[in-house]
């Protein structure tokens, strides 16, 4: 079999997450792949790029673009000016781009523009808000792309109405592959991890809250904050910060050091300490849209501050609810504490942990 060569592009924290089992499964003894790696600097503090790489026991990259932070052309434009002096040198048979950040549009729109062809990773996602830059990303990104990696049937489907269900190919997810390939280690830290934050099983409410629509707004985000100090007068508040979030609310004058009757504020946390927080949480407060589907995988109920969402797959059996207004969330959460849907038996839409496999073969027969 002749050997194929891949370059894949990342830079933010969930696309180390999602490209991790297929970064392996391609440097592994049986690929007929040979793989480059090469990070855009999108994200560049230890706690949200090397950190995944080291428990996720990933190679270091190749090369790193240190984009670092900026508005959004900003971003795309560096991140395509650097890539296509690499590429031209490089010159891959392929280019695979993960997820819908900066990072996979500029990447992705510089190879196609420059003649390689490009496989998207987590293609035909859709929460039909072009509000989000997310959305831009990925539909741009689906469409310049010569293979689309489908997660779910929803996604096929989605490519399909597009016109792309010729270059899509249904894989599954690769977020599945990833727990499973770290449940191990999450088991293995949990006890620990739970001790060190003072926190019991099914005792505590985790919060993850990122999204430009409800943390860059001050107003929409001092209205958070409220809630969150009125549920922690009931449960246990457990809030690990996204950077964007921190510089907001120091803007606003939040106190964000961990209190033992407030919100417990936590730097973020890696990706094993994550899963061990949300395994053990009794529901998640969340607007990321990895958390929701790692939160229906492991039965933890799930409220998402959001008003569409692009895994409609998690919506069933009340275990991911959406909420737009942050007023409701003191009963919301109340629900969602009391839901007892974990011992029930559900079909998982996301794939049986062999996305990667699938993957790899396709890349190496073209089809
Ligand atoms: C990005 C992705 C989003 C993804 C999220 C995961 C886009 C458009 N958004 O959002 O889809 O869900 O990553 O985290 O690509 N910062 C640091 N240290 C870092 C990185 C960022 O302090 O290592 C701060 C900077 O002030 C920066 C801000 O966080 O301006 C936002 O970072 P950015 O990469 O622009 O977007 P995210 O909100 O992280």
């Amino acid at each position: 079999m002749a050997r194929v060569n891949a370059l894949i592009v990342l830079g933010a924290r969930p696309q180390f997450i999602k490209s991790a089992p297929l970064i392996k499964e391609l440097l592994s003894r049986r690929s007929h792949v040979g793989l480059t790696i090469v990070h855009s600097g999108q994200h560049y503090d230890p706690e949200m790029s090397s950190v995944f790489f080291s428990e996720l026991e990933l190679p270091r990259p190749a090369l790193n673009l240190h984009v670092g932070s900026g508005s959004h052309a900003f971003q795309t434009a560096t991140i395509m000016v650097r890539l296509e002096r690499f590429l031209k040198k490089s010159k891959p048979d392929i280019v695979i781009v993960p997820g819908d950040t900066n990072t996979t549009l500029g990447a992705a729109i510089t190879a196609a523009k420059a003649g390689f062809r490009v496989a998207h990773l987590e293609a035909g996602l859709r929460s039909s808000d072009m509000t989000m830059p997310e959305e831009i990303n990925r539909r741009l990104t689906d469409h310049c792309s010569s293979l689309l990696f489908a997660p779910t049937r929803t996604a096929l489907n989605n490519l399909a109405n597009e016109g792309l269900r010729k270059i899509a190919r249904l894989t599954g997810d690769t977020m599945v592959d990833a727990m499973q390939m770290t449940s191990p280690s999450v088991r293995r830290a949990e006890g620990d991890l739970l001790r060190d934050l003072e926190l019991k099983k099914r005792n505590y409410v985790l919060v993850t809250l990122h999204r430009p629509s409800n943390v860059d707004e001050p107003t929409r985000l001092t209205e958070i904050i409220r809630s969150l100090k009125r549920i922690s007068k009931e449960a246990i508040v457990v809030f690990p910060i996204h950077p964007r979030t921190r510089e907001r609310l120091q803007s606003l004058g939040t106190d964000i050091r961990r209190g033992r009757e407030q919100t417990r504020f936590i730097p973020p946390q890696g990706y094993i300490e994550t899963m061990a927080l949300l395994k053990n949480a009794e529901c998640l407060l969340t607007d990321s849209g990895g958390m929701q589907k790692e939160a229906f995988l492991l039965r933890t109920p799930c409220l998402t501050l959001r008003s569409t969402t692009e895994w409609p797959e998690t919506l069933t059996g009340k275990a991911n609810r959406l909420i737009r207004d942050p007023r409701m969330l003191p009963a919301a959460i109340a629900q969602a504490r009391s839901l007892r849907f974990r011992g029930k038996r559900f079909s998982n839409p996301f794939g049986d942990g062999t996305a990667s496999q699938k993957i790899r073969r396709i890349l190496e027969t073209g089809q």
